[in-house]
């Protein structure tokens, strides 16, 4: 029997998935099939219907219905529950699950290529306090980091994302002026909004002028790869973490999740770096 998987969201005619989960089943040796199934908000329920019609063993669902999938779900695990939004479902004998691996993808993405940056001693700023933001926010208050600021446009809505802090972590909420002159302060800058995405790629949320050297910054937008803040980044001599690998380590654990294999992505992750220039 072959497994099958999909994706809910619009627009997402060009998503990657399709190609990312294609690769894990190939590498897992499972046949099966990554399915498309764009749906206008209209349509939403009619798709979910066909979904259960179609009897999927699992699928993702992305922008703009991770909030909206939720009152057709049967059980929800307690991270995605808290965090308020949904990217995974697996459907165990007919009962819909759904996870958040948005948050636990990316710290896994940044744990292969920057082991370093988690140590005790690490000061965390996170820019942005969206539906990313919150999933990343508490997977890395759960790796115990000294500090995990967060600085949004609007701070009462990144005031918002403490109800989501359950382990002991200092987190104050900033303006972006405030991070701004603080920022040699920080160890690790993790931008989440959409800023700097195509079409707009001269947009960057804030100055880097004050980082320090050695600082890691990440950008989880990888259209393009090399956003002008990761530019402005290794221009002052930081590292650099691009997007994509978010993309794919958030693939990673939905497939570990519907099939209970983790693939290696290391290799996948230079393909679709390939892909995306
Ligand atoms: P997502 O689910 O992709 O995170 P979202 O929930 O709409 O999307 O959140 C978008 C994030 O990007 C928010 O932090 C938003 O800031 P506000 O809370 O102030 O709205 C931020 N954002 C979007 N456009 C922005 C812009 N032009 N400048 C600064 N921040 C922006």
């Amino acid at each position: 029997m072959r497994l099958k998987l999909g994706l809910i969201g619009f627009p997402i005619n060009h998503s990657l998935s399709p190609w990312i989960h294609h690769q894990f089943l190939r590498k897992a040796g499972i046949a099966g099939d990554y399915r498309l199934y764009e749906t206008s908000e209209a349509n939403l329920e009619k798709t979910i219907l066909k979904l259960k019609e179609d009897n999927v063993n699992g699928f993702n669902i992305t922008v703009p219905y991770k909030q909206k999938i939720m009152p057709f779900l049967d059980e929800l695990d307690s991270d995605a529950e808290k965090i308020g939004a949904v990217n995974t479902v697996v459907n165990d004998k007919g009962k819909w699950k759904g996870y958040n691996t948005d948050g636990f993808g990316y710290v896994q993405s940044v744990k292969t290529a920057h082991p370093d940056v988690f140590k005790e001693n690490t000061k965390v700023l996170i820019l942005g306090a969206g539906g990313a933001a919150r999933g990343i926010y508490r997977a890395l208050v759960q790796e115990k980091f000294h500090t995990v600021d967060i600085a949004n446009r609007t701070t009462n809505k990144a005031t918002q994302l403490l109800e989501l802090k359950e382990v002991q972590t200092n987190t104050n909420v900033l303006s972006f002026e405030e991070a701004e002159q603080q920022l040699m302060k920080y160890n690790f800058i993790v931008q989440t909004t959409s800023v700097g995405m195509k079409p707009n790629i001269d947009e960057q949320v804030i100055s880097l002028r004050n980082i320090s050297p050695n600082t890691l910054v990440s950008d989880i937008v990888y259209q393009p790869l090399m956003t002008t803040l990761l530019k402005e980044a290794a221009d002052f001599g930081a590292l650099i973490h691009q997007g994509h690998a978010m993309l794919l380590y958030q693939a990673q654990l939905a497939f570990e999740i519907w099939t209970g294999e983790q693939i290696a992505a290391k290799d996948i992750l230079k393909q679709l770096d390939s892909r995306l220039r």
